[in-house]
């Protein structure tokens, strides 16, 4: 099989990150999570204090700050300047603010470039909301996955009860998906959309398992 470009696309919380760790394993392919990336740039904000207004500060921040990512036991590690941020970039203050550093334009070329550099090195499912329409828009494999609005926020209340994190309710989860969403697909710059050659896959009646099964039959046909 070839080493390929997998792009995988959509809304918060459609399982993008299970499935796209999943499709990487099975094919050998390294995993890019980049929604980690706009998540750490705000964990950093929020660290140093930074407002969401200092548009400069934020810029600059990004531009010095480096992510970086390693292999852990159940999830990849998350590192800020050698700092671990796999949990803290999961919070909730961080959520509520990802979208609005997420928007900055400068901050996204930012990103994007560092994106392109590590799908240099072959094999690679990169999981965003941009991917498939800008960062890799020559990706042979593009995926954009959905589920209803209600579906995503039961999985993730579930996902929080099983892991022991304090959880809002199935309402609340629901409101802060559509908000996340809604601030992301009509931002100016890249804002989530599913590409033209982009396939569409809703997840909201499937198991994980038959999502990386479809997933994998369109990469075989590829290979
Ligand atoms: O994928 P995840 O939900 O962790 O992404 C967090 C946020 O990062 C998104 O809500 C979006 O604002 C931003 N993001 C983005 N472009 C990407 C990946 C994530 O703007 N490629």
């Amino acid at each position: 099989t070839k080493a390929l470009q997998v792009a995988m696309d959509g809304p918060a919380s459609a399982g993008k990150s299970t499935v796209a760790k999943l499709v990487a394993k099975r094919f050998g392919y390294i995993y890019c999570d980049t929604g980690a990336m706009y998540r750490s740039v705000t964990w950093a904000a929020l660290d140093r204090n930074i407002t969401l207004d200092n548009i400069a500060a934020i810029i600059k921040l990004a531009q010095e700050i480096t992510i970086s990512f390693e292999p852990g036991a159940e999830e990849q590690r998350v590192f800020v300047d050698g700092h671990e941020v796999t949990k803290v970039i999961r919070s909730n203050e961080v959520a509520e603010n990802v979208s609005a550093v997420a928007a900055i334009p400068e901050v996204r070329s930012e990103m994007v470039k560092e994106q392109r550099k590590i799908a240099t090195q072959g094999g690679i499912v990169m999981d965003g909301r941009d991917i498939g329409t800008t960062v890799l828009p020559n990706a042979p494999v593009k995926i954009f996955l959905v589920a209803s609005a209600h579906e995503r926020a039961r999985r993730r209340f579930e996902e929080n009860q099983a892991k022991g994190i304090a959880t809002s309710t199935l309402e609340e989860l629901q409101k802060a998906i559509e908000l996340r969403d809604q601030k992301d697909s009509t931002r100016k710059v890249s804002p989530l959309t599913k590409a033209k050659d982009a396939i569409e896959i809703d997840s909201t009646h499937l198991t994980i398992d038959q999502v990386v099964s479809e997933i994998s039959k369109i990469i075989e046909k590829k290979c």
